[in-house]
């Protein structure tokens, strides 16, 4: 039976870790898949993370099963923070559950459109690439709009038009903020027009928040999934912090769902935990553990919190430092300077990106997706030289 199968190519933006690494070049520059660099080019474990898990292996007593839903501390106390600290369960009408990372809560939330009989899903594009597969592994049918402008910014007319053209009981798949992969938000302005017209066409809203605090900051970030959740009556949240909390190989996630009422969520709840168990029965329990040991011990928070806006702060000095290039031979890297989180695309074509890996060593997406939080000091002006040279 095996052999009815066909071969898959390897995930593109995954195979480019080991092309870099397979690269003998020292000065080779690695802005491919989207983990934070400090200006040294490292990934450090957050000094937050390292407390807290020294704690967890000091007080753990047993690594016993805990459910499908994972630790329910970890995914209660991170609520204020995603939600807002008022009502952060928006009178009840929100539960969530623990997932590996930011894509089994998307793979979760999807399984779970699919099961309620949703038929269409939309999504502007480009996006990341693991929407469309889940999309596309789950049978649900995905339609598409621009998510962009050439002027580089988030197409309001594209999402206005999408909407029109829905039909009542379709889902929108959304990502909240430092939108993956071209770094263009949309305003607070558009996302209250755009939470006014899902819920005026009784559309349920997919909330992708994989970046919360990488953009704007922790609350400026989730202003527009928080708008859509005071208007419409259900929806999904995909959040990850395998990004904010720097835990990425420890898959760290949690779906939370929204009912019209308290009383009605149980049952997507149940459903939920049954995909979960189906999937992977239970999450990790080790990242999770330590985000909790986080956010139950201020100093630990504030640590976190800080070492968060210093991550912000820097890729902000990157993206401004590319801006001030300005036209760089073919391409304008201004716009960069106004995107959000660890994405932008500057618009190399195949061959250019074929050239900056083959002749600079300098690694990215084929789509011309740079990861900002790969470039520093040491090299960013190797990156804009190299950017003149293939594309004058
Ligand atoms: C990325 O887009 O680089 C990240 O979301 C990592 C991944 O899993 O693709």
């Amino acid at each position: 039976m095996l052999t009815n199968l066909q071969r898959q190519p390897a995930d593109a933006l995954l195979a480019l870790i080991k092309l870099h690494n397979a690269d003998p070049r020292a000065d080779k520059i690695d802005l491919g898949v989207g983990v934070y660099k400090t200006g040294q080019g490292d990934t450090p474990v957050f000094a937050s993370i390292k407390a807290a898990e020294k704690n967890l292996v000091e007080s753990q007593e047993t690594k016993a099963y805990l459910g499908p839903e994972g630790d329910m501390g970890f995914v209660e106390k991170l609520m204020p923070y995603v939600f807002g600290k008022d009502d952060p369960s928006l009178g009840g009408r929100i539960e969530g559950m623990q997932t590996p990372g930011g894509t089994g809560s998307l793979r979760l939330a999807l399984a779970v459109v699919h099961k309620a009989k949703v038929k269409r899903i939309w999504m502007g594009t480009p996006s990341w690439p693991n929407h469309a597969q889940i999309c596309a592994d789950l049978g649900l049918e995905l339609k598409t709009f621009n998510h962009a402008t050439p002027e580089g910014t988030a197409d309001i007319e594209a999402i206005r038009a999408a909407i029109a053209e829905a039909d009542e009981g379709d889902a929108f798949l959304l990502q909240s903020c430092c939108h993956n992969p071209t770094g263009i938000d949309y305003t607070n302005a558009h996302w209250d027009e755009i939470a006014g017209l899902l819920a005026g066409k009784k559309i349920l809203p997919v909330l992708d928040l994989a970046y919360q605090g990488l953009g704007q900051g922790m609350e400026e970030d989730a202003y527009g999934m928080r708008r859509v959740l005071v208007s419409v009556p259900e929806a999904l949240i995909a959040y990850s912090c395998d990004k904010n909390f720097g835990l990425y190989r420890d898959r760290v996630g949690a779906l939370y769902i929204m009912a019209a009422e308290a009383s009605q969520l149980g049952v997507p709840i149940s459903n939920a935990y049954a995909l979960a168990r189906a999937n992977w029965s239970q999450p990790p329990d080790h990242g999770a553990a330590a985000v909790r040991l986080i956010l139950e011990d201020e100093a630990l928070t504030k640590s976190w919190l800080d070492e968060l806006d210093t991550m912000r702060e820097r890729m902000r000095q990157v993206r401004a430092k590319l801006a001030a290039a300005g036209m760089v031979g073919g391409v304008d890297l201004t716009p960069v300077g106004g995107q959000n989180g660890l994405f932008s695309i500057i618009p190399f074509t195949p061959e250019q990106v074929q050239a900056m890996r083959e002749k600079h060593g300098i690694y990215f997406a084929g789509s011309g997706r740079i990861n900002v939080a790969g470039l520093t000091l040491g090299n960013i002006d190797k990156f804009i030289a190299a950017t003149a040279d293939v594309t004058s």
